[in-house]
């Protein structure tokens, strides 16, 4: 069985556009689970963003109940969560990763990450500063930390921006279109290091419409007009047998995302 990590419950989320609502959200019921590789995928303008803002409390629901299943006995429901508290469970629990990077311009590579450490008063500074440096050395960074981000590629600095999303070892990390701004090779170096971290245990919400991207995870979802209208599971990516042969071969796994993305009429 696998254990829920967040449970969206008739989630809805309106807009008021000059005056107008915009029904962006209109009844989302959705179990995020632990361990996965969840992603969610959708036309362009389809709330892909939105519901990634709402499941992890940046922004508000309009209605329904986004549930988180943290250390605590009960699940707190983050639409009702005070701010601080809100605030406070965005730096342990979540981390976040965004198409732009957006890393402190002024800031080396070492110094962004360091930071959001500190953040966290689990830990003390010294150790922050060694996580820091553990994280960008594994993720080949170890060379340009002292460097400003405007030095290094975007797929450098996404790995970076990835290394600080996960520097206080967070139940959930969330990237909206991680490598909608980076060619192939920082592409594929950004999936790899995705991919890594969900080996190593980390759970993952990532929304993409990229089928290369959305081929990395377990478990996909499909958002339609403010609906969840799809949803499809599939092994671990790269998982092997007991011989050590790949369970699903990449081609075959293409086509069955594919075949999944052409009856939801992709
Ligand atoms: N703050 C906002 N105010 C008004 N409309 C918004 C706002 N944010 C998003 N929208 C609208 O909600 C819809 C979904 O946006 P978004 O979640 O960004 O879609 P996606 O990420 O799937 O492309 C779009 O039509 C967008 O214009
Ligand atoms: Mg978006």
């Amino acid at each position: 069985m696998k254990k829920t990590i967040l449970s969206a419950k008739n989630v809805q989320k309106t807009f008021s556009d000059n005056g107008v609502q915009v029904h962006v959200l209109s009844n989302v019921n959705a179990e995020i689970y632990a361990g996965d590789f969840t992603v969610i995928m959708g036309a362009s303008g389809s709330g892909k963003s939105t519901l990634l803002y709402a499941l992890s409390g940046m922004d508000k629901a309009t209605a329904g109940e986004v549930l988180f299943y943290g250390e605590e006995d009960a699940p707190v429901d983050l639409t009702t969560l005070k701010e601080t508290k809100l605030a406070a469970l965005r730096v342990r629990d979540f981390g976040f990763v965004f198409q732009q990077m957006h890393l402190v311009s002024n800031l080396t590579l070492f110094e962004n990450v360091a930071v959001t450490g500190y953040l966290d008063k689990r830990k003390s500074a010294s150790e922050t500063r060694a996580k820091a440096e553990e994280l960008l050395d594994r993720v080949g960074l170890k060379e340009v930390k002292t460097h400003l981000p405007a030095r290094v590629s975007g797929g450098e600095q996404q790995r970076c921006a990835i290394v600080r999303a996960v520097i206080n070892s967070p139940t959930l990390l969330f990237a909206d279109e991680p490598t909608g701004a980076l060619n192939r090779n920082n592409t594929k170096e950004v999936l790899n290091l995705l991919t890594e971290l969900n080996d190593g245990g980390q759970s993952i919400v990532m929304v993409t419409h990229d089928i290369k991207a959305a081929l990395r995870a377990n478990r996909l979802l499909y958002l339609e007009d403010g609906n969840i209208v799809g949803e499809l599971e599939l092994t671990k990516y790269g998982e092997t047998d007991a011989g050590g042969e790949k369970i699903q071969s990449d081609k075959a796994r293409e086509a069955q995302v594919n075949a999944w993305l052409e009856s939801l009429d992709w």
